[in-house]
């Protein structure tokens, strides 16, 4: 029979609703695989779903349905779901006869307010986790339902899944492969599947199913609708179905299932037998879902639906191949609070109860003490990135620290977070972005090549192999060892091949007998010479190899699989270090820390690392920094460090003495600036710079009025805050000072004046202040302004606006101050300076945070003239003002951007994306304006009557830093979202940054309302 000619009009539904039932409403179709479902709407309530079943439809099969509902109805428990409304005759079945003269049966159930899950956006965990939740309160509820229907024989039921086996013939021989290899899979295991637990379950929580708050951040799933799938089978089979389709489409399918499975269990405690056979049942599903796929499209290729869900459980099927079924297992049992590996206590109760040396693991060493080096991400002892990677000088480290430590070993590292792993094998996309291996699971014992290795324990040969490649293992050997009915492996890696291949997988090597030797850089997978032991209490499904480093969000799991090998030890020296945790920070903060200081982010980070556009958390976790213009050249680059390092050793004193790195600063600087702003002062902040270069006006123009922006910032001091209309007319501010006269902000999106060519009518502006101080029998002293506001909200200057300006200030003898802290040094992309940009050349220019990359250096650029009148006999001293320390830092910067080209890629990258923001704008018009140059720009967020979106924009921050990607907000209303990372910020970066926002300006909360 067609499906076209089953379908029933929604006029045809309204009808029969008030003919069966008397109810009068509007109908509009619903999604469905069998039955017509159509939405009831009547004022002032939430309605009904009329549901209208094919002609060959069971009796039995929709008396289920409704017995079922009318059970949980009777339970009087609190979960919610459909309730069933009887016709007009008292039945809960009706029926009617269609066009075609078949008999349809028609169900009338109550409306669930809500939204379905598929139109949800994101789903986040915790969302999986209520959902888990729900569903295990529904099997709850079912406990004690019987109803013949639910002994019926289905295909969709996963314990009856093998009736597949019969239609692999349907496909290709790629994916054939796939499903015969889950169909013996679970096959393999049904004696032990056929007797876990079973009752009535929903059997079928797909999105469409699943009724989620309307709340738009965080919503909770509030029910399970549609109970025509229940059937009485295996219960662990509910929570697979429910896994099955919640994580399709996640790049991390078993990070997605584990919160579910958390979720299930919290309401309907799932067993350690049942979580065995998780991983088995979700593909049975999956091939159940591929297979019927294939076959209805046969039946019925007009039918749509059918294919809903088939592509994603394609892509879920092979990602679900790729993943161990044990470590899957393993991530169950841990999300359910079981020990993660079911041998662990076994292990740590045998290497309790017995002793084992290291002197025994290197005889020749004879050494037990340890000396335990710090490794992780914060060690200050491994210094910058550059000089680990650079092996002889990293065993010349390694050589000096044996030599202060002389009767040790130097070893340690299990759990340590590191992040010298840098090699993209050692990176993922995870469901929220890029994830970096860095929690290493074994002890390192750093000693020299060719130190021989020998066995604590009896053992038999698994792995034997050269794992050739960079920061790899170079020759490895895995033994197997069993004690009674314990069973776990041992790895040491980084040997000579030679010493490694000389055995065979099944050799059997005795207690004290040599395992291998330790190799040297490259052989040893490139690494300074040293033993990587670990122990494995399963292989998962490694051969060759085992990984020797984790997923910092897997660390539980990894660590049951691979226990601390000091249990065998027993060394306190060789105990993972105990790291300060982040509310230890917040809290000692908290009581001694000024109370005006901000943290950013709701949950604050702790950063220990920086490497070029990066920067790295305490557990190894690269964030990806948009903000930070202050790492001008990238953070903690190694030149840049270097520079420091070698002056300080050196000598760091004030600007009285002479010194040639404060001559090649200002050299390197003055190449910069045009001719007339020739003469240089040094300072050690941006606020400084400004300090000096109000002095300098009074000093020279005798006069104390200064023209500024509104939403100005100046910097942090007495005199800067006077200046700043940010600080004094925001919060805690007193309004502007007597001498400060503030112009609107000139900005061209939502300000006073809008549109193009608005340059003369904000220099009108200023020159109304003028007219305002002269009205007052005073003089103006200067105008000071950034070339493009960052305060404001990276407001660019409208065309004219500075000419016209400058013009209007030096009439009356003013001076024209030009705020570079943030827009110097190349970021413009077009040119270096951000005056340039409108052709005019200020008489001062203030310069600050990239100039030192990060260490407090700032500079005042002046012409002649002023430096002439500035010079009355008063000494303009700073004690760190220029020293040879600073000096050698900022020369430094500027050449980076010289030779490494930087202000050009500010140009192009800069470029690049502005397009692809405004490209962006047109599909989420949220995106109100974009704009800026080089790498300074901002993204104005409005709605359609140009109103700020500030918790729009607070959200959107937020949900990048869940990404991995930092973003800072500014602007009055707190509305926009600044663009401006270290330079070295790449077109791949940029790309990155794109791809997520744009998926997070799709997301329910930022869609909302517009
Ligand atoms: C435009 C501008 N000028 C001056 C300053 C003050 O610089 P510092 O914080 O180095 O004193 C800042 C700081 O953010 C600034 O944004």
């Amino acid at each position: 029979m067609k499906y076209s000619s089953l379908k029933i009009s929604t006029e045809k539904a309204k009808s029969i609703l008030l003919e069966l039932y008397n109810i009068q409403g509007n109908a509009s179709p619903l999604p469905g695989e069998v039955d017509f479902n159509f939405k009831i709407k009547r004022e002032n309530e939430d309605g009904y779903v009329l549901k209208i079943s094919r002609p060959d439809e069971d009796e039995n099969y929709l008396d289920l349905h409704q017995r079922i509902l009318q059970f949980i109805e009777a339970g009087n428990s609190d979960l919610i779901a459909p309730k069933v409304i009887t016709d007009k005759k008292g039945n809960a079945i009706s029926t009617f006869t269609d066009d075609s003269g078949n008999k349809r049966m028609v169900r009338l159930l109550t409306w669930i307010s809500g939204r379905t899950c598929n139109s949800v956006n994101p789903k986040l965990d915790d969302l999986r986790f209520s959902l888990g939740a729900q569903c295990g309160r529904v099997t709850a509820v079912l406990q004690g339902f019987d109803h013949q229907e639910v002994h019926r024989e289905s295909d969709w039921d996963i314990a009856q899944g093998l009736w597949t086996k019969t239609r692999t013939n349907l496909f290709d021989d790629e994916k054939r492969e796939f499903i015969e290899y889950f169909q013996n899979q679970f096959e393999s295991r049904l004696e032990g599947y056929n007797s876990i637990r079973k009752s009535v379950i929903h059997n079928d929580a797909n999105d469409y199913n699943v009724i989620v708050s309307s709340h738009l951040v965080h919503p909770k799933v509030t029910a399970l609708i549609d109970y025509g799938d229940s059937i009485r089978t295996q219960i662990i089979n509910d929570v697979a179905i429910t896994c099955a389709y919640a994580i399709m489409n996640h790049n991390d399918p078993l990070d997605a299932a584990l919160p579910i499975v958390k979720g299930y269990h919290s309401t309907f405690p799932l067993t350690e037998e049942e979580l065995s056979h998780l991983y088995n049942a979700i593909a049975m599903r999956l091939v159940i879902s591929v297979t019927k796929s294939t076959l209805n499209k046969i039946k019925e290729p007009d039918n749509e639906y059918l294919l809903i869900s088939e592509k994603p459980a394609w892509e879920l099927l092979k990602k679900w191949r790729l993943i161990s079924a044990d470590f899957a297992c393993y991530s169950f049992r841990q999300a359910c609070g079981y020990s993660p590996h079911p041998d662990h206590d076994k292990f740590r109760k045998w290497s309790t109860a017995n002793n084992f040396e290291v002197s025994k693991l290197f005889p020749t060493v004879q050494r037990n003490n340890i000396h335990h080096i710090d490794m992780s991400v914060s060690s200050k002892w491994i210094g910058h990135e550059k000089e680990f990677n650079d092996l002889d000088a990293f065993q010349f480290k390694i050589d000096r620290l044996q030599c202060e430590h002389p009767n040790t070993v130097i070893a340690g590292g299990y759990l340590e977070p590191r992040s010298v792993y840098t090699s993209s094998e050692y990176d993922k996309t995870g469901n929220s972005g890029r994830e970096s291996r860095t929690i290493h699971l074994g002890i390192d014992f750093w000693l020299p090549a060719h130190t021989p290795v020998h066995a604590l324990f009896d053992g038999e040969v698994v792995t034997a192999v050269n794992d050739a490649g960079d920061k790899e293992y170079g020759g490895l050997v895995i033994l197997k060892h069993t004690v009674g009915d314990l069973v776990f492996f041992t790895l040491y890696g980084h040997n000579t091949v030679k010493s490694a291949l000389q055995h065979k997988v099944g050799d059997i090597i005795k207690k004290g007998d040599k395992i291998a030797e330790l190799g040297n850089y490259p052989e040893n997978g490139n690494w300074a010479p040293h033993l990587h032991f670990q122990v494995m209490l399963s292989m998962l499904n490694y051969k060759i190899d085992f990984p020797g480093v984790a997923f910092y969000n897997q660390i539980e799991v990894w660590k049951s699989i691979c226990p601390n090998p000091n249990l065998l030890f027993k060394s306190e020296a060789l105990e993972p270090i105990k790291s300060i945790t982040n509310e230890d920070l917040i809290h000692y903060r908290k009581q001694h820390l000024g109370k005006s200081l901000s943290l950013q982010y709701k949950v604050p980070l702790n950063m220990v690392r920086g490497a070029g556009q990066y920067l790295i958390d305490q557990y190894g976790q690269k964030y990806l920094d948009t903000v930070n213009n202050v790492a001008h050249v990238g953070h903690e680059h190694f030149n840049v460090v270097k520079a420091g390092q070698e002056q300080m050793a050196l000598l760091n004193t004030n600007s009285r003495y002479l010194h040639e790195n404060i001559n090649a600063l200002a050299k390197e600087l003055l190449k910069t600036l045009p001719p007339q702003l020739d003469v240089l002062h040094f300072v050690n902040s941006g606020s400084e710079a400004n300090e000096l270069a109000i002095r300098m006006v009074k000093t020279c123009t005798g006069q104390r009025d200064i023209i500024a922006s509104e939403v100005g910032y100046h910097g942090n001091s007495n005199m800067c805050i006077d200046i700043s209309s940010y600080k004094f007319d925001g919060m805690g501010g007193k309004g502007a000072p007597e001498h400060t006269h503030i112009f609107p902000l000139p900005d061209a999106f939502r300000g006073k004046y809008r549109g193009e060519n608005t340059g003369a009518q904000y220099a009108s502006e200023v020159q109304k202040q003028i007219e305002i101080i002269r009205k007052k029998g005073r003089g103006v002293g200067a105008f000071i302004i950034e070339p493009i506001i960052c305060c404001g909200g990276q407001i660019e200057l409208p065309e004219g606006f500075l000419t016209k300006s400058y013009e209007y200030i030096r009439a009356v003898g003013g001076l024209c101050i030009s705020d570079e802290v943030h827009t110097g040094c190349g970021r413009m992309g077009k040119t270096f300076w951000g005056f340039q940009l409108h052709n005019v050349v200020p008489d001062i220019v203030t310069i600050g945070k990239p100039l030192g990359n990060g260490h407090p250096l700032a500079a005042v650029a002046c012409t002649k003239a002023v430096v002439e009148k500035f010079d009355n006999g008063m000494e303009y001293f700073s004690t760190f003002g220029g020293n040879p320390v600073s000096c050698a830092i900022g020369k430094e910067v500027l050449r980076i951007v010289k030779r490494e080209n930087l202000q050009d890629n500010a140009l192009s990258v800069g470029e690049f994306l502005k397009t692809e923001l405004k490209t962006l704008a047109k599909t989420y018009p949220i995106i109100g304006d974009v704009r800026g140059q080089g790498l300074f720009l901002g993204i104005e967020l409005t709605d359609t009557e140009l109103n700020p979106l500030k918790e729009q924009t607070d959200y959107l921050a937020n949900r990048m830093k869940d990404h991995g990607i930092l973003m800072s907000i500014d602007g009055p209303d707190l509305n926009v979202l600044k663009i401006k990372p270290p330079l070295v910020f790449s077109m791949d970066n940029a790309r990155e940054l794109i791809f997520y926002l744009e998926k997070i300006l799709a997301e329910d909360f930022m869609t909302a309302n517009l």
